[in-house]
């Protein structure tokens, strides 16, 4: 099978049906979540690090205003492309996540499955949550999904995952090389092996995440004035089940509410 080195970020149609299939629960809890702890009506909804807005179209869909900003052009020009054909206004724009205004403010924001763990530095992390104090309405929530480094073993390091739709198929593997906590570098490696009818090969990327303990999330919250920790859940995405933080809490998601 032929290597590509490359990021799956740049290969959006790939990243989609990976990533895409992969909706439902997280969709249903953002509702959920909106509903329960935002405390105003969510009407327009803010994505940072929205890459191929697979959420996004479905809150399109839904009814809601929304926008959202990555850093990769291919990424924010595929979301678009796809709003726009489902005839919703093309709303993601190129941007960082630790460097951005908003000219409306939103009701609600989030950002899932680690996207924020892509931040390099503390500095980055903590501009990020002023952006985002900064864009949110009074009484509006951020919903924000991570895996922390857990203080007992990790229990999570390698997920495997296939989707397919039509003739193409997309086989990824993603599993964690190791964790420098001094650096708080956690390198991930990923395979994506990609079938068509014609063709067969494989996408090999390795990405790097900041780590977070559960207090060093805590010490983020605790110095961006106007953001308040309300609630946290697990990557179940169950909203009945909130969960307790402990030594070995791994998947999260934590709600914070803009006072
Ligand atoms: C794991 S993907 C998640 C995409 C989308 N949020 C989702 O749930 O499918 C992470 C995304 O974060 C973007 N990203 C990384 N660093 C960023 C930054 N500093 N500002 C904006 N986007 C960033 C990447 O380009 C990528 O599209």
């Amino acid at each position: 099978m032929d290597v590509i080195a490359g990021h799956l970020y740049d290969f959006p149609k790939y990243y989609d049906l990976i990533f895409g299939s992969d909706w439902k629960a997280e969709y249903k809890f953002l509702l959920e979540c909106f509903d329960l702890w935002a405390r105003r009506p969510v009407k327009r909804i803010f994505e940072p690090g929205c890459g191929t807005g697979r959420l996004m179209i479905k809150l399109a869909q839904a009814g809601y205003e929304i926008s959202g900003l990555d850093l990769n052009p291919k990424a924010v020009d595929y979301c678009n492309k796809r709003l726009a054909k489902y005839g919703y206004p093309e709303s993601a724009f190129i941007g960082d996540m630790a460097d951005f205004h908003l000219k409306k403010k939103v009701d609600a924001c989030f950002n899932m499955i680690n996207t924020f763990r892509h931040l390099p530095s503390e500095a980055a992390a903590l501009a990020h949550f002023r952006c985002i104090a900064d864009c949110l309405n009074k009484g509006g929530i951020y919903v924000l999904g991570l895996h922390l480094t857990p203080k007992t073993t990790q229990q999570c390091t390698e997920e495997c995952w296939s989707a397919a739709k039509g003739n193409l198929t997309v086989n990824s593997r993603l599993w964690s090389i190791g964790i420098d906590l001094k650096k708080r570098v956690e390198r991930i490696g990923m395979t994506y092996d990609v079938h068509t009818p014609t063709q067969q090969f494989r996408i090999e990327d390795e990405t790097a995440f900041r780590t977070y303990s559960s207090e060093q999330m805590q010490a983020l919250f605790d110095a961006t004035p106007g953001l308040k920790l309300v609630e946290t859940y697990d990557f179940r995405y169950h909203i009945d089940w909130p969960i307790e933080i402990d030594a070995d809490t791994e998947d999260i998601v934590y709600i914070l509410q803009k006072q």
